[in-house]
């Protein structure tokens, strides 16, 4: 299947750095990979419209479609502006605005109302990891977070130690096999045959400098990418490493 390098600009950017996703998107005219940029709200309509060879996305949104919520946005007003994929579970929005599995999946199923592709981000902490909890802890969140239909077009999960958010820290090649097989073989007996096509992504320190590697993990599918995205000339790197890997 085509790998996705998925870039998320956390809350960064401005208005000048449309001129950094036209440049990835230039880039992009003949890559053999999915790439996809989500930037903060105000930049999505903008970067869309800028774009023609990568996906646009957002970062988060709320379970409904409307209503008297003031500051939220809804799945729908993100896809009427042009995301076509939305981030949901990140663990910096479990642990900052204390997003449970429950809402996760709430929030997955608006995404796949709303007629995108939600990125579903699981992990492990650090504690979790030396307590050799990090499967029981994906299985957990993954039981809790997805919601009954997931297809390979409604749906990626991204593995995200959250050890290695923007820490430098990747785990071995190892253990980002044991994990990207342990979650293929979650999707596969919980929602069949079309569940070996759902793509996987690694997140978490993906520099140009590991890239390679990474991708030559089987059941890596991609990687959703932080600090690195930040900088076109990286997150090009990362684009070609994913490409040459195919
Ligand atoms: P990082 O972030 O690449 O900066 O570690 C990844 C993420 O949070 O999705």
């Amino acid at each position: 299947m085509s790998k996705l390098v998925a870039g998320n600009w956390k809350m960064f950017g401005n208005k000048d750095m449309i001129y950094d996703i036209k440049k990835i998107d230039r880039h992009c005219n003949d890559t053999k990979c999915e790439v996809a940029i989500c930037p903060p709200f105000q930049l999505i309509s903008a970067a869309n419209e800028q774009t023609k060879n990568i996906k646009i996305g957002a970062q988060n949104c709320h379970i409904n479609t409307n209503g008297a919520h003031t500051g939220e946005v809804s799945a729908e007003m993100l896809t009427e502006v042009g995301a076509e994929l939305i981030i949901v579970g990140h663990s910096e929005r479990r642990q900052d605005n204390s997003e449970t599995n429950d809402i996760v999946k709430l929030k997955t199923e608006a995404v796949h109302r709303a007629g995108a592709t939600a990125i579903v981000c699981i992990g492990e902490t650090l504690e979790e990891r030396t307590a050799e909890q990090t499967l029981s802890v994906l299985q957990e969140q993954m039981l809790k977070s997805l919601p009954k239909k997931v297809t390979p077009v409604n749906t990626v999960v991204a593995y995200e130690p959250v050890w290695a958010i923007g820490t430098g820290l990747v785990p071995a090649a190892d253990q980002i096999r044991a994990a990207h097989s342990f979650i293929r073989g979650f999707l596969a007996s919980t929602y069949g045959a079309e569940a070996h096509d759902v793509k996987i992504l690694y997140g978490g320190s993906v520099k140009d400098t590991n890239a390679k590697e990474i991708f030559s993990i089987s059941n890596v599918n991609g990687a959703l990418v932080g600090g690195a995205s930040l900088k076109s000339t990286d997150f090009i790197e990362i684009i070609k490493a994913a490409s040459n890997s195919m």
